[in-house]
């Protein structure tokens, strides 16, 4: 038993797959604290045995106890603010919130709402798709990249040993920047409504290719340490992955949800505009990402 107390907001399949991590890591104490009541969650991975998760997701902020020591946010970008009741009422000046979300602006998009507390991005690694409430298949280890500074190393230490890879990273930037080439990428499979089997396809590894390009462009320029080689690389990556794994924003078109579609490509734009970086790939697909998400009509 470690004596630490953990908070899970945003029990879906990251969240919970890291709320097992921290069951089997042994925590005191560890709380789902979500939006929809459901009474158990079971992490199903493709390797290993299942966790259940029986102690059931809290809906009420106003009834936790905080602070405590960690906050894992793994709520969507654009959910964030939604979860704001949480994470004031969980957090104080010692604890730590990871943000276990896609993106580059996890700090931005946070603090505000954690008055004080320590606000530690991480890139997360695992497939996970939510089977259905109660259920979550992983597909891979859990794996988080953090920043190589005090939090980023205690999250290793707190989480190894319930079966996850916790690098910390010290050019945390360039993970981040790489993971988010991926992500925009991810943002073609919506269009398609296809998994990564499509990556496969000359045509699609040539426009995987294109826009990574344009990705890596605005990220050296915010100074993260990519060759523009990296975008073979990653169209490489992508058309090796197996034709049946899913990505979190293909999962919430299917399911007619907002998609995160501002963290994961309008970025790009918004940051390639900052730095005068062309972006046409992205110009043309974050309004077609935008409207398949949020056009009420
Ligand atoms: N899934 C993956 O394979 C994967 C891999 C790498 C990175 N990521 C990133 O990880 C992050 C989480 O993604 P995910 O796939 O785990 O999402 P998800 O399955 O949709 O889970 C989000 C969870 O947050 C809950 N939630 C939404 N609004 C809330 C609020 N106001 N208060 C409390 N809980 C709230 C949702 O509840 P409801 O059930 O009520 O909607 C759901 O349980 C995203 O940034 C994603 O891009 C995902």
């Amino acid at each position: 038993m470690t004596d630490v107390t953990v908070a899970v907001v945003g029990p879906g399949a990251i969240g919970a797959t890291f709320a097992a991590v921290a069951r089997r890591a042994g925590v005191r104490e560890l709380t789902l604290c979500g939006r929809t009541p459901v009474e158990r969650i079971t992490v199903r991975a493709d390797r290993g045995e299942p966790v259940v998760l029986e102690d059931g997701v809290r809906t009420e902020p106003g009834g936790v106890r905080g602070p405590v020591d960690w906050v894992l946010l793994a709520v969507k970008a654009h959910q964030t603010p939604g979860a704001g009741e949480w994470l004031r009422a969980l957090t104080g000046p010692d604890t730590v919130v990871a943000v276990l979300q896609n993106g580059v602006e996890h700090h931005e998009r946070v603090a505000p709402f954690v008055d004080g507390a320590a606000v530690l991005p991480a890139v997360v690694w695992c497939p996970a798709e939510p089977l259905d409430r109660e259920t979550v298949r992983l597909r891979g280890e859990p794996a988080l990249t953090v920043p190589d500074r005090p939090e980023g190393r205690a999250l290793a230490d707190l989480l190894r040993p319930g079966g996850a890879r916790v690098d910390p990273a010290p050019d945390f930037r360039t993970a981040l920047w790489r993971k988010l080439t991926m992500n925009a990428v991810a943002g073609l499979q919506v269009l398609t409504g296809r998994r990564a089997g499509m990556y496969r396809r000359p045509d699609m590894r040539r426009l995987t290719v294109e826009l990574a390009r344009e990705c890596i462009a605005v990220a050296t320029a915010e100074g993260a340490n990519l060759a523009p080689s990296v975008a073979e690389d990653i169209a490489a990556e992508l058309a090796a992955m197996p034709p049946d794994l899913g990505s979190s924003i293909l999962f919430d078109r299917a399911a007619g949800r907002v998609l995160e579609w501002d963290a994961r490509n309008g970025v790009v734009q918004r940051f390639g505009a900052r730095h005068g970086v062309p972006t046409p790939v992205s110009d043309v697909l974050v309004p077609l990402l935008a409207a398949a998400s949020d056009d009420p009509n």
